[in-house]
């Protein structure tokens, strides 16, 4: 975590520490997978879906309650488990700059740990006990899901910008939409289409800057090339040539975080929304 990214969320640790709570599991499938699978939960994750919503609840000044901290951490868990998958379908050695759980043991015992974690996720929502939030879930593990199968059916094909943005809508943005919609949700208040549309572009923002950074090959934390795999995104598909590719991802980049600040402009001032600003812009430093 950077300097900057640890300032923001410094403005609401206590909540993400709570968030963090939720998350400790005691897995029980075998001791030495046990430890790698909390090893993996517990490895630096920027948890910037929690940050995102959290922010905005608070600058909205919404109340949180016990099951906003459950609801988040299942966030977390969908998330996490989304990942073990997408490293046995990358065939990827590395996450978060460790090796991942295929890597460390093998793709059996990784789809196997994903599967659990999901499990988690289905107990902690029942437990929260709204069926509407569970179905939101529901649609967003369909919607990640069919996000990677229209990436597997469009290997080594250069597509077009609006299908890159659905694929990267359902494979990424789903998730930050949903834990802003089921959070407002469970706070009491009505979802309106702002809110919404706020967490759509921060996902796209966030899986456009990811591509920029796989590109770049610059990060070194992750171990699978897109390009390498057959996967063009934006900056593929917008590239006369790689240069310009990557400067005009850029753009779109950019397009989406000022579409986000906007639909956040009539908050009313306070140190979240400062601190939701200051972390679209973040994600602009590429
Ligand atoms: C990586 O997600 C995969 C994408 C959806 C781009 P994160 O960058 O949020 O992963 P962690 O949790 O911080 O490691
Ligand atoms: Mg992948």
């Amino acid at each position: 975590m950077n300097k900057q990214y640890q300032k923001i969320y410094d403005v609401v640790r206590a909540d993400m520490e709570r968030v963090d709570n939720c998350l400790l599991l005691n897995p029980e499938l075998q001791p030495e997978l046990d430890s790698e699978l909390e090893n993996f939960l517990k490895a630096p994750s920027k948890r910037i879906r929690s940050l995102m919503t959290i922010l905005y609840l608070r600058a909205s000044k919404m109340y949180l309650l016990p099951a906003h901290y459950e609801l988040l951490a299942s966030v977390e868990l969908i998330h996490n488990a989304s990942l073990i998958h997408d490293d046995v379908i990358d065939e990827s050695k590395l996450r978060r700059g460790r090796k991942s759980l295929n890597a460390k043991f093998d793709n059996q015992l990784a789809v196997i740990s994903g599967d659990y974690l999901l499990g988690e996720v289905l107990k902690k929502l029942v437990k929260i006990g709204s069926i509407p939030v569970i179905d939101v879930f529901a649609d967003t593990v369909k919607s990640m899901c069919l996000g990677e199968v229209n990436q597997y059916f469009n290997k080594y094909k250069k597509t077009d910008i609006e299908k890159y943005v659905e694929k990267s809508s359902q494979k990424t943005a789903s998730l930050f939409e949903s834990a802003l919609k089921a959070s407002i949700m469970l706070a009491g208040n009505d979802v309106d289409d702002k809110s919404l549309e706020f967490a759509s572009n921060f996902g796209l923002a966030f899986q456009i800057r990811d591509d920029l950074l796989n590109i770049k090959n610059s990060d070194t934390t992750k171990s699978a090339s897109d390009l390498e795999e057959g996967i063009y995104n934006a900056p593929v598909i917008l590239a006369d040539n790689i240069n310009d590719g990557i400067e005009k991802t850029k753009d779109l980049l950019n397009n989406y975080v000022n579409c986000a600040k906007l639909c956040i402009d009539d908050l009313e001032n306070s140190i979240y929304k400062k601190s939701l600003i200051e972390l679209l812009e973040l994600l602009e430093d590429v």
